[in-house]
C-alpha cells in the first residue's frame, strides 16, 4: 500500500519505519525538521521517503494521523482535499498538558476528526498502545501469542485495511465495533498510560484480550 504519515514523531516515525520495512512505500511528513524527516527516509531502509503533507495524501491509499489534538487543523489543512481517504488515527483528544482527554464520555476525537472531515473513512487505531512497544512487536511477530490490538470505524474495506496494518505491525487486530467506541477506547488508553508510565515495568507495556469459553 501507499502510507501517507501525517505526523512523523514517536507514533509516526516508528510506524512508518516499521510498514516501510514490511514492503509498504511510506511517505512521512509533518515534522519541524525537514532533516528529521530524511532521517526517517533513510532509516526506513524500504521504500520511504520524505514530503510533505499534501505529497503524503496524495496518491495514498491510507493516510495515518499522528500528531498532538492542537495540531490537527494545521496538518489537515496542509494535507488538502482528503475526499474519500482512509485515514487511520492514533491521534488522541488530549489537553496542553496531556494529562486528560479534551472529548470524552458522549463523544470522541475520532468521532470529532470524522465531522471535520466528513468526506474521508476514519478509523481509530493505535492509540492504544504506547510507541515503546511498537518496534518489539513488529520483530517478534511471527511468535503464536501476539498482544491485541483493538480498533473501530464504521467503513468496512477501511478496516480491513487497517487490521491488515495492525497485523504487519505484529498485533492481533480486535474489532472494537463502530467509530462511536472509540468514546471507550481513548479512556482506556489512559489506563494504560497509566499502567506503562507511571508503573513498575517501565513504558514497554502492551495487552492481550482472550475471550473466555466454557
Ligand atoms: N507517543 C505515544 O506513546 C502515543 C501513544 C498513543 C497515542 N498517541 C497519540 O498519537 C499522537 C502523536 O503522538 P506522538 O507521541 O507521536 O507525538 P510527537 O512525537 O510529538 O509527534 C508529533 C509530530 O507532529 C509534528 N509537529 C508538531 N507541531 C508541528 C508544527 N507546528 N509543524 C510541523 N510539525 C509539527 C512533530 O514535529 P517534530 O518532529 O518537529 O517534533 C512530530 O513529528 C498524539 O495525538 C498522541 O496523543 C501517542
Amino acid at each position: 500500500m501507499r502510507i501517507g504519515i501525517l505526523g512523523s514523531g514517536l507514533m509516526g516515525g516508528k510506524l512508518g519505519t516499521i510498514w516501510a520495512r514490511a514492503g509498504h512505500e511510506v511517505v512521512f511528513s509533518y515534522s519541524r525538521s525537514k532533516e528529521k524527516l530524511n532521517k526517517l527516509e533513510r532509516g526506513a531502509r524500504g521504500k520511504a521517503r520524505a514530503g510533505t503533507p499534501s505529497e503524503a495524501a496524495k496518491d495514498a491509499d491510507v493516510l495515518l494521523l499522528a500528531v498532538h489534538w492542537s495540531r490537527i487543523d494545521d496538518v489537515l489543512k496542509q494535507a488538502g482535499d482528503l475526499s474519500g481517504k482512509v485515514i487511520v488515527s492514533c491521534s488522541l483528544p488530549m489537553n496542553a498538558d496531556d494529562t486528560d482527554l479534551v472529548i470524552a464520555h458522549t463523544s470522541s476525537g475520532a468521532e470529532e476528526l470524522a465531522k471535520k472531515v466528513p468526506k474521508t473513512r476514519v478509523v481509530s487505531a493505535f492509540g492504544t498502545v504506547p510507541s515503546e512497544v511498537l518496534f518489539d512487536v513488529f520483530e517478534s511477530r511471527r511468535k503464536a501469542t501476539r498482544p491485541s490490538l483493538v480498533y473501530c470505524g464504521d467503513d468496512p474495506k477501511s478496516k480491513k485495511i487497517a487490521a491488515e496494518l495492525i497485523r504487519d505491525v505484529g498485533f492481533d487486530p480486535v474489532d472494537g465495533g463502530p467509530l462511536r467506541i472509540a468514546r471507550y477506547t481513548e479512556p482506556f488508553t489512559l489506563l494504560i498510560a497509566q499502567l506503562a508510565y507511571e508503573g513498575k515495568g517501565g513504558p514497554r507495556l502492551a495487552y492481550r484480550f482472550e475471550r473466555f469459553r466454557e
